[in-house]
């Protein structure tokens, strides 16, 4: 009996510290692959509770008035497009309970919108969606979930012209090289390999119900032992010295 004690009750306690903060949920997958659209899924499921998105693309640094001018011959899809500290930052103080400013990010000129920010508050679930969420570790060591959106890449290319040049500003032409030097590269290069970090896969994105189902029932259980915890702490406790 002692030696179950001691090291389950202390584990118990540390799980019942750490689910006391939000639950931080990745989800990452290529370009176009359905990523914000699975958010929104699930976030709609989640109606009842506190979720906020936090999307990579916030954190694209801004290319100069000269860089914009070849914007054609900047690679977006290699992790030194994005100002990685920063977004840790943000997760970081939005993980603690704090709420902070987030930049937002103007796809047509390529930098950010220096005179708006959003504010984002604390809340029960974090979401931080984008191509390359799961690359640096010590992003992935703030996320208690990691979903992957795997979704065809010819799907996914068709999707890209269509809201490219609907919503980017781009023409077919400049989306296929682009495509084609930089998106394709970077997604077999970066992308593709941080799916091994993944707990869940996805196929076919925000068509898959049956998933986006699966996974807000493991949040609510998730957020249900967060709240026995918050009220009971003790039986919480004692109950997880089972369960571990
Ligand atoms: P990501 O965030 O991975 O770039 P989005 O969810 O924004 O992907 O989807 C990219 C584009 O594809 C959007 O224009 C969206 O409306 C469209 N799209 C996403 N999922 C589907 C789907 N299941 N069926 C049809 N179009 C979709
Ligand atoms: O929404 P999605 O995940 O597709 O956004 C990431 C993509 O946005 C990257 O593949 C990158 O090529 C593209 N991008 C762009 N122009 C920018 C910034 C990002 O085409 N200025």
């Amino acid at each position: 009996a002692q030696f179950l004690s001691s090291p389950r009750s202390l584990s118990s306690s540390l799980l019942a510290d750490s689910i006391k903060q939000p639950f931080v949920i990745g989800v990452s997958g290529g370009t176009a692959s359905g990523k914000t659209t699975v958010c929104d899924m699930i976030i709609q499921q989640l109606h009842d509770h506190r979720v906020v998105l936090v999307n990579q693309d916030s954190f694209y640094r801004g290319l100069t008035a000269e860089e914009s001018e070849r914007a054609h011959e900047y690679n977006f899809d290699h992790p030194d497009a994005f100002d990685t500290e920063q977004m840790l930052e943000c997760v970081e103080k939005l993980k603690q309970g704090n709420s902070v400013h987030l930049p937002i990010y103007d796809f047509k000129n390529h930098r950010r919108c220096s005179e708006s920010f959003r504010q984002v508050n604390a809340s029960d679930v974090i979401i931080l969606e984008g191509i390359l969420v799961f690359h640096d570790q010590r992003v992935r060591d703030l996320m208690n979930m990691k979903i992957f959106v795997d979704t065809d890449a010819d799907v996914r290319l068709a999707r890209r012209i269509r809201r490219d040049t609907v919503e980017r500003g781009r023409d077919v032409n400049s989306v296929l090289e682009q495509y084609a030097k930089f998106v394709k590269p970077a997604f077999d290069d970066f992308v593709l390999p941080s799916k091994k970090y993944a707990d869940v896969i996805i196929p076919r994105g925000g068509d898959n119900h049956v998933a986006i189902d699966l996974i807000v029932q493991h949040i609510r259980t998730k957020l249900g032992q967060h709240d026995l915890c918050k009220i009971y702490p003790n039986v919480y406790v004692i109950q997880s010295t089972f369960q571990i």
